[in-house]
């Protein structure tokens, strides 16, 4: 049975504390609520489905992970603010990461008002409301916090088909940056991360065929796919106090698929 390991655990300064997840039952949430367990963290996940959840349950107690799961709809303000004062109420020092995603693949001309809102509640709104809450709750009790944001490549390239999610993640990325400028006085720190040229997740997986899946691993520097690892370590450092003097920042995880 997996147990905090503790060299990790004084070395990152996680242990002990919550992190809580949203997105977190699969991909790169899963990865990285996995990863800061490991540091001698508790992990809240927070994700959609039963079925997602009813799988992190289980995963959790069949290796001995101090890992549970809430329903949760990023896309509806009360439920993301009571899932993070849920993660909260323990008093421990509070991790928040902000995971949940969605990319369906519209072309710009047949998008309609409704398919654009839909994915800026759940990208953009989500991302807002929960890192907003996370920020409040950090304020209060003046201890600080680690909040991380996720946006993508494409927050910064643009993508075809993808006009809508490209706008939520650019906007993660600024609204990091402003956010940052303003809860710094309390000690909480707000980074983003951008994963890209295509990671091992659903999420990528489902959108592409396996020949595009070759021609994008061709095209990378380092050929071969992103793992959700690759994205999670990053991320636990962000939450970590090994990144104490950093916030404000984006951060593009990607085998060098774009150098800005
Ligand atoms: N996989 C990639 O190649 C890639 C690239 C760039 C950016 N990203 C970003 O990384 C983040 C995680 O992506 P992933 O690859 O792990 O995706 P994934 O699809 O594997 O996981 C996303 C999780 O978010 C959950 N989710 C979706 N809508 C939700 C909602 N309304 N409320 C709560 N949970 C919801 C899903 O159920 C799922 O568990 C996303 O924000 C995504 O945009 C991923």
């Amino acid at each position: 049975m997996p147990s905090p390991d503790p060299a990790r655990q004084a070395f990152t300064g996680l242990g002990g504390a919550t992190i809580a997840i949203t997105g977190g039952a699969r991909g790169i949430g899963w990865s990285a609520a996995l990863l800061a367990e490991k540091a001698g963290a508790h992990i809240v996940v927070g994700d959609l489905s039963d079925d997602s959840l009813e799988n992190v349950e289980q995963r959790a107690r069949a290796d001995g992970l101090n890992i549970r799961g809430v329903k949760v709809d990023v896309s509806v303000d009360e439920q993301v603010r009571s899932f993070l004062r849920d993660a909260a109420a323990d008093g421990r020092p509070l991790g928040v990461v902000c995971s949940a995603g969605i990319a369906p693949d519209v072309d710009v001309l047949e998008m309609t008002p409704e398919q654009w809102q839909v994915v800026q509640d759940v990208n953009l709104r989500g991302t807002f409301v929960a890192a907003q809450e996370a920020a409040r709750i950090m304020r209060d009790r003046g201890t600080g916090g680690a909040i991380v944001t996720i946006s993508s490549a494409v927050g910064t390239t643009g993508s075809p088909n993808l006009t809508h999610y490209a706008a939520t993640k650019g906007g993660v990325i600024t609204m990091t940056r402003s956010m940052a400028r303003e809860v710094g006085k309390y000690g909480v720190r707000v980074n983003c991360v951008s994963p890209g040229g295509g990671l091992n997740t659903p999420l990528y997986l489902n959108r592409a065929t396996p020949e595009q899946v070759a021609a994008r691993v061709a095209g990378l520097p380092m050929r071969r796919l992103g793992e959700p690892e690759d994205c999670a370590n990053f991320i636990v450092f962000l939450l970590s106090d090994l990144s104490s003097w950093i916030t404000g920042q984006n951060f593009n995880i990607n085998g060098g698929s774009i150098m800005p």
